[in-house]
Formats: structure tokens, sequence, C-alpha cells
């Protein structure tokens, strides 16, 4: 590692220890113990605050650096940009704004229009608000409701985890805001915990479920459906065959917007540019973040059609009619400046090709630690975004209990590798290990990675 050694440290870790209030962590055990601190990043490598190296299989714990750290080039560019023009509210345009829109929209065959927010909560509810509004101006408001789904999951703040379909995700903040309706998971590993699931066609049967609780609820009524494509921290849920094409059918039969949460698929990490593209489907609304600008400035992006957009500008005479939201934030120039190079870097490097050949590398290598290990209950993926699910009993399905789970990610930890759970998640089912490096990741990493696990799968269950 360059830079600091240990002992220069020593100030920031206690800066940390009495100041930081870290993200999604108990800080109990750091009165004794402490934070760990990431201080540099070259490609999937990271070095904590003991000069320690750890090959990051989690993209920055949170599958959002899929280019890698240390990218200069984004680097230089977001300087020159910054140095030019910084930051104008967006009621204007920019430079980079305006490239970015254009080249992402190359990426969207069917979208048109590009709002840019800070975070992935936030662009979700660009998109609740736009629906909303919808309803007021063409349907009196009635048609105002938002479905989710459950183990789903849309954001941190109060509205977007109205739309949460992770309970305990969400305990002890409600209540929320209402309008929002759960609907039932797609997750083929545990349709036998699903009244009436059947053996064959469970995709279809998944996607009826959907149209049932529109019809409960009175098609005037809802007004979108928003769906991850392939579920992130509800237990990486790949959908089960003909789940898709049947959710637009249902969308199209009852004038509902199809709203797809790509604030993790998007911009590469399943092996297309966007998770709905592997399932010839056509969203209304697409909303990203995480990987957008791999994290070297903070990004987010609600897309829409260009029906969508029309809604906003039929009546210029209305003093209320267009779209009054506004993100401060998403008029600084650094988000689609990196933007813009975190995608050349995909295309140059012909990283989507890259994913979709290491995701099926990774998906290979812990289907063949699941016939070593029993306690593998399910291994699923798309691309660089894979899962193991754990169980203590192959036949039954138990899960393993979440702290089984956190010790094998603490023992790849030790290893210096770092890999993710599900976590805080579905009551009970904590219990899914979750891979995402970067997109640049080599066969060697990812062999290195699932040897870490196959070494901490043996010491933590024999
Ligand atoms: C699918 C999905 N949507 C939205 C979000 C929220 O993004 P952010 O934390 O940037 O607000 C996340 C975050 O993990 C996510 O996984």
């Amino acid at each position: 590692m360059d830079g600091q050694s240990a002992n220069d440290l020593s100030h920031v870790i206690d800066a940390d220890r009495a100041h930081v209030w870290h993200h999604l962590i108990q800080h109990k055990p750091f009165e004794t113990g402490e934070p760990r601190i990431i201080v540099e990043g070259k490609g999937l490598r990271v070095w904590d605050q003991h000069g320690k190296e750890h090959l990051d299989a989690v993209a920055g714990g949170v599958w959002t650096v899929n280019v890698g750290y240390g990218r200069e080039s984004i680097a230089n560019a977001v300087r020159d940009q910054i140095m030019k023009m910084n930051f104008f509210g967006g009621t204007v345009g920019t430079i980079p704004g305006a490239l970015f829109a254009e080249k992402l929209i190359e990426k969207m065959p069917g979208m048109s229009r590009v709002y840019y927010a800070n975070s992935g909560s936030e662009a979700n509810e660009k998109g609740f608000k736009m629906v909303r509004q919808i309803a007021h101006k063409r349907y009196g408001g009635k048609k105002h409701k938002i479905l989710y789904r459950d183990r789903d999951y849309h954001g941190s703040t109060i509205a977007s985890m109205s739309a949460g379909g992770q309970d305990e995700r969400n305990a002890q903040y409600g209540p929320f805001t209402p309008g929002f309706v759960r609907v039932p998971h797609c997750m083929e590993y545990r349709k036998h915990e699903q009244d009436g699931a059947p053996v064959e066609n469970y995709g279809e049967w998944a996607a009826n479920q959907i149209e049932e609780i529109i019809l409960r609820e009175g098609p005037d009524t809802v007004g979108a459906l928003c769906l991850e494509p392939v579920t992130a921290g509800g237990g990486v849920i790949t959908p089960p065959e003909g789940y898709w094409p049947r959710v637009q059918e249902i969308c199209k039969k009852y004038d509902i917007l199809l709203h797809i949460d790509e604030v993790v698929c998007g911009v590469g990490r399943t092996g297309e540019w966007f998770g709905y593209q592997h399932y010839g489907i056509q969203p209304d609304i697409v909303t990203m973040a995480k990987g957008v600008a791999s994290g070297y400035a903070a990004i987010s992006i609600c897309v829409t059609t260009e029906a969508v957009f029309d809604m906003f500008k039929d009546n210029a005479d209305d003093p209320l009619n267009y779209f009054r939201d506004i993100s401060t934030f998403g008029g600084c120039t650094s988000g689609p400046t990196a933007a813009l190079e975190n995608m050349r870097i995909i295309e140059d490097e012909g990283l989507l090709a890259n994913t979709t050949a290491m995701g099926a590398r990774l998906v290979a290598n812990l289907n063949a630690l699941a016939e070593k290990h029993k306690v593998i209950g399910d291994v699923r993926g798309k691309g660089l975004f894979c899962g193991a699910e754990l169980v203590a009993d192959r036949d039954s399905k138990d899960p393993v209990h979440e702290k089984l789970a956190a010790a094998v990610v603490a023992d790849c930890m030790q290893q210096g590798v770092i890999i993710g759970a599900t976590n805080r998640s579905v009551p009970g089912k904590n219990n899914t290990l979750c891979f995402s490096p970067p997109l640049i990741a080599t066969a060697d990493d990812i062999d290195e990675i699932t040897t870490a696990v196959d070494g901490a799968l043996t010491r933590v269950f024999g």
C-alpha cells in the first residue's frame, strides 16, 4: 500500500470512532474494537488501515464500483470538468449532462428522457412522484397506487421504504406512506412457502399473483408496478422462466406503468447494459444509481419513455402541469462526467462480455462448491451478480442462522476476500452469501473468491 503507515492513521481511527456514524452497523463493538477504515483501492483490491490487502468481491460493499478502483481517466475527466463548470441547478443544461443522456439513451431503445438526481432512493421517488402526478392529471387522483414486491428494496427514505419488501429493513420506521401495495415474490427456490404454487410454470403463476392483487385493489386505482429485474438485497433472486413477459402483459392489460429499479443491475452488472434487457421487456420508467459512475461521483437517474414525458407538457397554460421537482445536486457535473467515462471504459474494455464470462465461471465454481458443501442449498446469478443460499437442511430448505452466514463472511474477510450476505432484510432469511466483484474480474480473481468461500464453509460448517 502506498501512502500512510498504520501509525499515521491512529488519529483517523480515533476521529472515526468518536464522530462517524457508519451505515447499517451496530456501533457497540467499536467501543472496544476498531472500525474498519478502507484507505486505498486499485483494480479489485483495497487496503485497510493496517495495510492488509483484500480482494473486493462486492464492488465497494454494495454493488457499486463496477469498473474497479483507481481509474485515473475518470479522475482526470471529473477534474477538468469541475474546473470548467462544476454545478448549475437543473433548470438549465450542462455539457456532460446532455452528452451522457444521449449516450445512455443509445443503450436503452424505447426510452427517451433522463432525469438526474443523487441516490437510488431519490431516483425511485422521482418515479413515484411522476406516477402520482399522472394519476392526478389524468385520473382525478384515483390511479395512484404503486405495487411493489415482497423481498425487493427501493431505498432508505420513508417513501421508498413504503415500497420496501424487506420487513426487517422496515421494522421500527413506520408508519409509511399510503398507497403502496405489496405483491408476492417470485423466488422459485422458496415456492413451497407460497400457497398454491404449482410444480410447473411457476414463473407465469408468480406473475399471475400480481394480476390477482390488481383485481383485488381495482385496476383503476393502480398506477405503477415497481420491480427489481433481479432482486438484490432480498436474496439475489433471478426471475423464473416466463415471469417477465407475463408481467409486461399484465401491465399493458390494465394500463399500469412498469417501473424497473436498475439501481443494482444497471450499467453492466448482469452482462447486459440493463437487467431488464435479458427479458425482452419494455419499461416505462427505469431508475439507476450505483454502477452509473462506479462510485466516482454521486449520480442517480430516472429515465422515462417519451410517452411518460409528454404527459408533463401537454398543457403549457396550466401552471401545475409540468414535473415540479428538483434535486439540487442533480446539477453537479461530476456525475455525468464520471458516468460518460465509466461507460467508455465498459465499452472499450469489453466489460459486458467479461461480466457474462466471469459470471458463468463464478456460478460454475459455486455449483462445484455446492457438490462438496451440503449447506449450499441454491446458487443463483446473472452476470457478476450472484448469490449462494445457505440452508440447514436441503430437503426442508430451512435457512441457516444468520450468524453462520455472517461467520462465513468474517472468515473470508480474515483470508483477505470481502464477500457479502443478505443483511437485516427478510426476517429469518438473512442466509444468502452475495458476490458482485467489479466487472474487470479475471478468472484468477473468481477462483480466489470461491477458494476463500470453500475454506470458510469448511471451517464454519465442517
Ligand atoms: C435495488 C435498489 N434500489 C434502490 C436502492 C437505494 O439506493 P441508495 O442507497 O443509493 O439510495 C438500493 C440500495 O442498495 C437498491 O439495492
